[in-house]
């Protein structure tokens, strides 16, 4: 959700400026800009689209500069409203919302000020450039700033004749480092790796100096702060695409690593905080967005019928303003890739506020979310850029499951032995190849239903959400049983139909379904591990996955899907890696 850099060193700043915003650019694409300061003249290129549009400007002179590459929130994508902003001898960056830029704009507007965007961000280049007029000092100035706006913000500022880069942090992430005579600031590691560098995660409040000396730390009082660095490494690096076209296709062939390096085993958690707080919990609230709320409701079927513990699944954005009831003995577990999606983690705030213990299961180590959470377990997907969350689904749902298979321990229940998932998703990924051959019959699809009950109900959300995400295809993931009630008006020729049936206890119950969409003229797929479903005259096509527990199931059945909407991405001529509109870490609101 836009991506901020900042350099100061003995280098070009150009191409370490947009070197950095592409390997940020899964937090938002639509445009992109950067500021270089060569002495006193300070150069601002801004440009639609990808990252990539700037390289033209590599060879930019001057050592010191800022970037970013947007997500739009306020003002459509345009070079009007790309960053950096401008006024007076201000230059910034900003990802996050300020929330009441409309009055302080206004303000500003009295004043005689013009503005030529339409975005909350530049009316923070007018407010500094304001402070810096009279405090003369850009540190002192960001701080005044920062205390005139709500929301939330991590910004990195520049001013004419200043040879420093002055960075504050509100909910927004923002890390900052230093090198052999060099100053970095990013919104996220990637964009700062490099063997050696010393990088210091910023506090809500906190500010930073960046010269070609040192980084400095201030508190929200504007005390220096002192801190250990946590010195980066190679690992860090972003990964590369490899013998792959796209990194989709690629995560989803590293799925089996990413479930190996997710398991949690009962073993392994023996005498730990996780199996402490686990074992003290009557209920489970599960808050997290997108994906991640899926591979909860995953969880909760298992929890609830595996183990028979009460849990309840909360859209983040949702709970957060609903008063939530917390019974004591809940334990909150905030599932999310990022460990910096704005809702989860206001969510897991509300959820401590009210007593209750909190689990986070990220994929950061270091991220906003484990900081905030009592335990925090990693999922070992590795790095995930595509935009569409693929290996991170499989990945959390290891790591969850192997929550339950500790509980089960505890209870002497017995649990499905979790190590064979990375095999058994390998063989799903193989049996899975035949998919590419569907995607010309969903090509001019009016609309797509996944339908499926219980975990294959869950299974048939992820299966859409993917495809949503990256065909642009209306879809939606329906409870079987549920169809007859409304939706089936929708259904006809034109609406292809995937079906998934993992549970030998509702085999009938969900062909119901498909007898039923098949006599409205509807194509129909089937996801299935059952070999005798495969040949019923309703199915036109149908990946035969492995068996296993079938209220584990989503952890194989979800493949198929995610290469369905890989497939048909391909054939519509999309990007299944940056889908319009979209970005992989949404730090907003
Ligand atoms: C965005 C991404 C989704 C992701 C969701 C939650 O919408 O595009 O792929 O599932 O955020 O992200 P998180 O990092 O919290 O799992």
């Amino acid at each position: 959700m836009c991506g901020i850099v900042g350099y100061i060193g003995k280098k070009r700043a150009a191409p370490v400026l947009i070197d950095g915003l592409k390997k940020l650019e899964y937090r938002g694409y639509d445009s992109a800009g950067i500021a270089v300061m060569d002495g006193d003249n300070m150069m601002v290129i801004k440009r639609c689209g990808r990252v990539a549009a700037l390289d033209e400007v590599r060879g930019l002179s001057g050592t010191i500069g800022i970037g970013h590459t947007r997500w739009a929130t306020h003002g459509t994508p345009s070079e009007r409203n790309a960053h950096p902003h401008c006024y007076g001898r201000i230059a910034v960056v900003h990802n996050g919302i300020i929330e009441n830029a409309a009055r302080l704009r206004a303000t500003c507007e009295a004043r005689g000020e013009v503005f030529v965007s339409d975005t909350d961000s530049e009316v923070a280049a007018h407010i500094i450039a304001h402070y810096f007029e009279t405090k003369n000092d850009l540190l002192l100035a960001v701080h005044c700033a920062a205390k005139e706006f709500s929301g939330s913000f991590a910004l990195a500022v520049l001013a004419v004749g200043e040879d420093e880069i002055v960075c504050a942090r509100r909910a927004s992430p923002l890390i900052v480092a230093e090198g052999e005579g060099e100053g970095l600031v990013a919104s996220d590691i990637p964009a700062l790796a490099a063997k050696g560098r010393r990088a210091y995660v910023l506090e809500d409040g906190e500010l930073a100096r960046l010269t070609r000396e040192k980084v400095q730390i201030f508190d929200a009082d504007l005390a220096l702060r002192l801190r250990e660095p946590y010195i980066l490494n190679e690992t860090e690096l972003s990964p590369g695409k490899g013998r792959y076209a796209h990194f989709m296709r690629k995560e989803i062939e590293e799925i089996p690593d990413a479930v190996r390096n997710s398991l949690f085993l009962p073993d392994m958690a023996r005498n730990s905080r996780v199996c402490d707080v686990l074992c003290h919990a009557y209920y489970f609230d599960i808050v997290a967005c997108g994906t991640a709320y899926h591979s909860g409701l995953c969880f909760a079927c298992a929890a609830e019928r595996l183990l028979r513990v009460p849990t309840r699944v909360h859209i983040a954005s949702e709970y957060r303003y609903t008063d939530p009831i917390v019974p004591r003995g809940t334990l909150t577990i905030a599932v999310s890739q990022s460990g910096e999606t704005a809702d989860t983690l206001a969510a897991a705030r509300l959820a401590r506020e009210r007593a209750s213990s909190v689990i986070a299961v990220t994929n950061v180590a270091r991220s906003s979310i484990s900081r905030l959470a009592d335990v925090t377990v990693l999922t070992g997907a590795g790095r995930e850029v595509a935009v569409a969350a693929t290996k991170s689904f499989q990945a959390q749902l290891a790591t969850l499951y192997s929550l339950l298979a500790v509980l089960a321990k505890q209870k002497n229940i017995p649990f499905f032995p979790l190590e064979n998932f990375s095999d058994l998703t390998k063989e799903t990924i193989q049996k899975s190849e035949c998919i590419a051959g569907w995607s010309s019959y969903f090509l001019d699809a009016r609309s797509v239903f996944f339908l499926g009950r219980g975990a294959d109900r869950c299974a048939a959300m992820e299966g859409s959400l993917k495809l949503k995400e990256i065909t642009y295809l209306p879809s939606e993931g329906y409870a079987a049983g549920e169809l007859k009630h409304g939706t089936l008006a929708l259904v006809d020729s034109r609406t292809p139909v995937v079906a998934i049936i993992t549970d030998p206890r509702l085999i009938d119950k969900t062909m119901n379904a498909v007898h039923e969409v098949y006599a409205r003229g509807a194509k129909v797929f089937l996801v299935t591990c059952f070999p005798e479903l495969c040949a019923q005259k309703e199915v036109a096509a149908s990946v035969l996955i492995p068996a296993c527990d079938p209220e584990l199931s989503p952890m194989l059945s979800v493949i198929p899907l995610q290469l369905l909407a890989y497939h048909v991405a391909l054939a519509l001529g999309n990007d299944p890696d940056k889908p319009r509109n979209l970005a992989k870490s949404v730090t907003v609101e």
